[in-house]
């Protein structure tokens, strides 16, 4: 069997770049070995990166039950509690995903459309013509409004105001590229008081926590937890014991969605504002398609909309939110390409090289939608939202808020970039953001013809 290769530099070097640098990192190191190699961070276990189709194919359809995800996934951790969905293998992870998937499918879904919309059009009125705003902070507003409302299905009362707030800000506060080190370095996370960064971080956890629990216990107490919300759904479900979830299983499940449906979203919206208007013909395009819909604006219509669904694929593909899948952990020996794998073995996809291979995406820093109409592409070839047992179960819903979010916004606001450079691609968090945030400024306000 060969011997599997892999960058040579000290490890806390290899660590910083993968925080500071993570796609240049990423594509210097696929140059030079190739679809499989071994990346080792200081303070993790190795990882073994693949970005062949064809090894990906074999990993995501291999038996979930030889893998173990949730256990690799502790950075998050203090983010998101011991019980959260991200966190579980086996057969609670399973139990969980059970209750936690049909909220983000189906009709369910789709009676958020019109709440999206009127959330886009409020805050987006809030944009003064002429002042230049980041896209980033404005798309996480409205994302987190969003999830909030599907999460706690209550209209924007004090309470809900403030939960907003302290996770925009605990998010902004592990966000920075250089703040992510806080995540990925156990050995910083001391408490030195409140000013501390992790001081502070811990605090606003503690006000958050306060803020969901409170929500859980008056609910128990008026015995309210018969409404179509995602928290009641979860308080009223009861496992094949007759069990219900505890107040500390809820409030991590609660953060997990909070967090993994948010910020994500507004990062992906964000990028995609990017391009439609750093290339003039995108934007032609879509208008062109928006503008066949009318006055009647139809979530049902917009979503199949095909310009559309190409450029939310595009932004995906080029700077995928999501550099990797989780980590599959080998439960048993595998072999994968000519390699022999041990138990223990963290194999893991890599979404962000699988999306720059010149083989199946030619010129693949161009931002081209027209890929998207001309081929299909495996679900092993483009993958932003992973696969098997671990998919992403918000990817039908962060498409859905996507396409609705891009159409309303394009179809009322007329904006300029104000961005003289190429925005590049940083980590917030364990995610790829847009450096700066994409500075825009609405040029109109109005209905504007689309002729
Ligand atoms: C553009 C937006 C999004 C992207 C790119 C994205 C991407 C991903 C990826 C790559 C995974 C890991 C999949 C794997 O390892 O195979 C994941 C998992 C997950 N995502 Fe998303 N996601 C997005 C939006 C959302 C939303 C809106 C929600 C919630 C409403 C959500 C909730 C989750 C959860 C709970 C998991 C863990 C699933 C599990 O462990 O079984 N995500 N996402």
């Amino acid at each position: 069997m060969p011997a599997l290769n892999g960058p040579k530099k000290p490890q806390f070097i290899q660590l910083l770049q993968a925080i500071a640098r993570p796609t240049e990192r990423l594509d210097a190191d696929a140059k030079r070995y190739g679809d499989v190699y071994i990346s080792k961070l200081s303070g993790f276990r190795p990882f073994v990166l693949f970005s062949h189709p064809q090894a990906i194919q074999q990993i995501l359809t291999a038996d979930p039950s030889l893998f173990d995800s949730g256990i690799g996934n502790q950075i998050l951790h203090p983010l998101v509690g011991d019980y959260s969905l991200l966190l579980l293998d086996g057969s609670s992870h399973q139990r969980q995903r059970k209750l936690l998937t049909p909220p983000f499918h189906g009709d369910r879904m789709k009676s958020y459309g019109n709440l999206i919309c009127e959330i886009t059009e409020q805050v987006m009125n809030q944009q003064v013509v002429g002042e230049i705003f980041s896209m980033r902070s404005v798309m996480q507003e409205i994302s987190l409004k969003i999830i909030l409302r599907a999460v706690f299905g209550l209209d924007e009362t004090d309470k809900f105001q403030e939960i907003r707030k302290l996770l925009s800000s605990i998010l902004d506060a592990v966000g920075s590229p250089l703040n992510s080190t806080l995540l990925f370095v156990p050995a910083l996370q001391k408490d030195l008081g409140a000013w501390s960064p992790w001081g502070k971080f811990i605090r606003q956890r503690q006000a958050i926590n306060k803020l969901i629990y409170d929500e859980i216990k008056t609910r128990r107490v008026e015995n309210n937890i018969l409404g179509e919300d995602i928290l009641s759904l979860m308080m009223s479900a009861k496992d094949e014991n007759g069990q219900s979830m505890t107040d500390s299983e809820l409030r991590d499940e609660l953060m997990t969605l909070l967090f993994a449906g948010h910020e994500t979203t507004a990062s992906a919206l964000a990028w995609a504002f990017y391009w439609i208007h750093k290339l003039p013909e995108v934007k032609a395009k879509l208008l062109a398609e928006i503008n066949t819909i009318g006055n009647n604006f139809d979530a049902n219509v917009v979503v199949k909309l095909p310009y559309l669904t190409a450029v939310c694929q595009e932004t995906l593909r080029i700077y995928p939110i999501a550099m990797f899948t989780f980590a599959r952990i080998l439960k048993a020996p595998m072999q994968i390409m000519g390699y022999d794998f041990e138990p223990g073995t963290q194999l893991t996809p890599c979404i962000y090289l699988t999306h720059q291979r010149e083989d199946i995406y030619p010129e693949p820093k161009k931002f081209k939608p027209e890929r998207f109409l001309t081929r299909q592409f495996s679900p092993y070839e483009f993958l932003p939202f992973g696969g098997s047992n671990r998919r992403c179960i918000g990817m039908a819903f962060a498409l859905f808020e996507m396409k609705l979010v891009i159409a309303k916004v394009l179809s009322h606001w007329q904006m300029n970039l104000a961005e003289t450079k190429p925005v590049q691609p940083v980590r917030r968090g364990i995610t790829l953001a847009p450096s700066g945030g994409v500075k825009m400024m609405a040029i109109a306000n109005n209905h504007v013809s689309l002729n």
